[in-house]
């Protein structure tokens, strides 16, 4: 058995490389328990009389039968993620969140960054809503850690604080709820509880899908906990939420537990038995991670909407020679699929005319591709051989030069023919536009970029700014301004400007 967690990360990025969203996956093995020092091993009689001290005290310390009972009372089977039906002494609507704020802080290993977002991924199917506002929060669950004594300290203290925040919480409010979830909850169990009577619920590393029922209880004013370990759970359904939707890079989690007892480490007594993950549902997750990058583009109006998507050439038969890794099928499918995930994206492209071996048909295709795709801004070039490229060496550079840049010429004014059509649809819209600066070509004229990353040219113009109605505004560099948009090139878009405005105001007009 291995002693390490494996936490697999996929770093996302739409940097190119080839096709793939997700550029690479890198097996990130993190100790998950202090350091992997050899285990001493000690003489068979004092091993055995060791291990009979051992099981005494584990025992002496262990879960008591009153344990078990309370454990009881806890959902055995696994939940699927979706809101269950309640128990028999809580009602549906008991169960759910009821749009009640939840804070989560992390402490520890990259474990319990993984078990925060499961936790979280749970509440939210109930109903809750997430906060990273301490002030504004119903409750408060801390993920904990216990791999040494300090960490266990910080905890404590933490809970000191909070103990002030719950005091100080106004009666008009609901009242504050403070839960522990993770290692120390599974280490110190009732302890807890008794020691800090402010403490609410407890919920150990397998018990997160426990954790609606846990608050629905703890909403009565009774502690409640589940301490329960299990041999099998690996939340395998539980999609995490990330905490932070600006993440790069996210932990995928591919095992829980662990079966090595070294000597010194509480992390099989805190997490239990060790049991992987099925492959399937970690593939899953992966993609979904991959594919959020998209995701995130769709929700976020402060993010462009526009993707460069370099395509080379549209013959497959090109693309292999470029060594591209992606046929004109799956790229064609991609801009599709990215389409779908972000309604009115814009797509920008670069194009290669006369690579090595390019017949008339496959320069055909390119055209093709071109007018299927309809990009929105194209960067076009004639292949020029480059020294200690693979192309140099192994190919021939085959295409006359003054076939090179007719092609060129041809993709051009292909380009420029369907990127006109595309920008056209967009005249008679009123366009959201991030002010750059005076436009290079007119003093008189201040050119933006909209949400397809498109250069707007408007006339400078005094302008109605919208949190200030009455007051008369020339728009400045970094400024959003909505512009009507009144004709389209290939290149730019013009029309005139209507208001300054904010981008949370803006996202009603666009
Ligand atoms: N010849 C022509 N165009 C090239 N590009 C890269 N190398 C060459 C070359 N040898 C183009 C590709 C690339 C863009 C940055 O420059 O289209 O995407």
């Amino acid at each position: 058995m291995h002693p390490l967690q494996c936490v697999l990360q996929v770093q996302r990025s739409l940097g190119w490389g080839p096709l793939a969203s997700v550029s690479w996956l890198t097996l990130r093995m993190c100790r998950a328990h202090s350091s992997l020092s050899s285990t001493m091993c000690p003489s068979p009689e004092r091993q055995e009389d060791g291990a009979r001290k051992d099981f005494s005290s584990r025992l002496a310390a262990g879960p008591t039968f009153q344990h078990f009972l309370k454990s009881a009372s806890a959902p055995q089977e696994k939940l699927s993620s979706e809101v269950e039906d309640p128990p028999p002494y809580l009602t549906m609507d008991e169960l759910l969140g009821r749009q009640r704020k939840v804070y989560l802080e992390t402490y520890g290993c990259q474990m319990n960054v993984n078990d925060t977002e499961i936790a979280w991924s749970i509440l939210q199917k109930s109903g809750y809503l997430r906060t990273s506002n301490l002030q504004e929060a119903d409750v408060i669950l801390l993920v904990t850690c216990s791999i040494r004594e300090k960490a266990e300290q910080t905890i404590w203290n933490r809970l000191h604080q909070l103990k002030a925040l719950k005091t100080r919480r106004p009666r008009s409010r609901v009242p504050l709820r403070i839960g522990i979830l993770g290692c120390m909850a599974e280490r110190l169990k009732e302890e807890i509880l008794n020691r800090e009577k402010m403490v609410d619920i407890l919920a150990g590393p397998d018990a997160y899908r426990d954790l609606p029922r846990l608050l629905a209880v703890a909403e009565s004013g009774q502690q409640a906990a589940n301490v329960l370990l299990s041999l099998d759970e690996t939340y395998a359904d539980v999609m995490p939420v990330q905490t932070s939707a600006s993440a790069t890079s996210a932990f995928v989690s591919i095992m829980r537990g662990c079966d090595n007892m070294c000597s010194y480490c509480i992390v099989p007594f805190t997490r239990g038995r060790e049991r992987s993950r099925p492959i399937a549902s970690i593939l899953e997750e992966v993609k979904k991670l991959s594919e959020q990058v998209l995701q995130l583009i769709h929700e976020r109006d402060n993010i462009c909407k526009q993707i460069h998507l370099p395509a080379q050439s549209g013959s497959s038969r090109v693309l292999e020679a470029m060594r591209r890794g992606y046929s004109r099928e799956a790229y064609v499918e991609l801009v599709h699929h990215i389409r779908e995930s972000i309604p009115g994206v814009s797509l920008s492209s670069d194009f290669i005319a006369g690579f090595c071996g390019e017949t008339e048909e496959d320069h055909v295709q390119t055209v093709s591709l071109l007018r299927e795709v309809q990009y929105n801004m194209g960067f076009l070039f004639a292949y020029s051989m480059r020294q200690k490229t693979r192309a140099y060496h192994r190919l021939k550079d085959d295409v006359p030069e003054e076939v090179k840049l007719r092609r060129l010429e041809e993709l051009i004014t292909i380009f420029r023919e369907e990127a006109t059509k595309a920008n056209q649809t967009s005249v008679g819209c009123t366009q959201l536009v991030l002010v750059e600066g005076l436009s290079k070509r007119s003093a008189t004229d201040l050119c933006g970029r909209n949400d397809g990353n498109l250069k707007v040219i408007f006339p400078d113009a005094e302008m109605e700014d919208v949190n200030n109605p009455g007051l008369r505004v020339r728009a400045q560099p970094g400024d959003y301004v909505l512009v009507k948009i009144t004709s389209a090139s290939s290149q730019t878009l013009r029309g005139h400007v209507l208001c300054r405005t904010t981008l949370r105001d803006s996202s009603a007009y666009c």
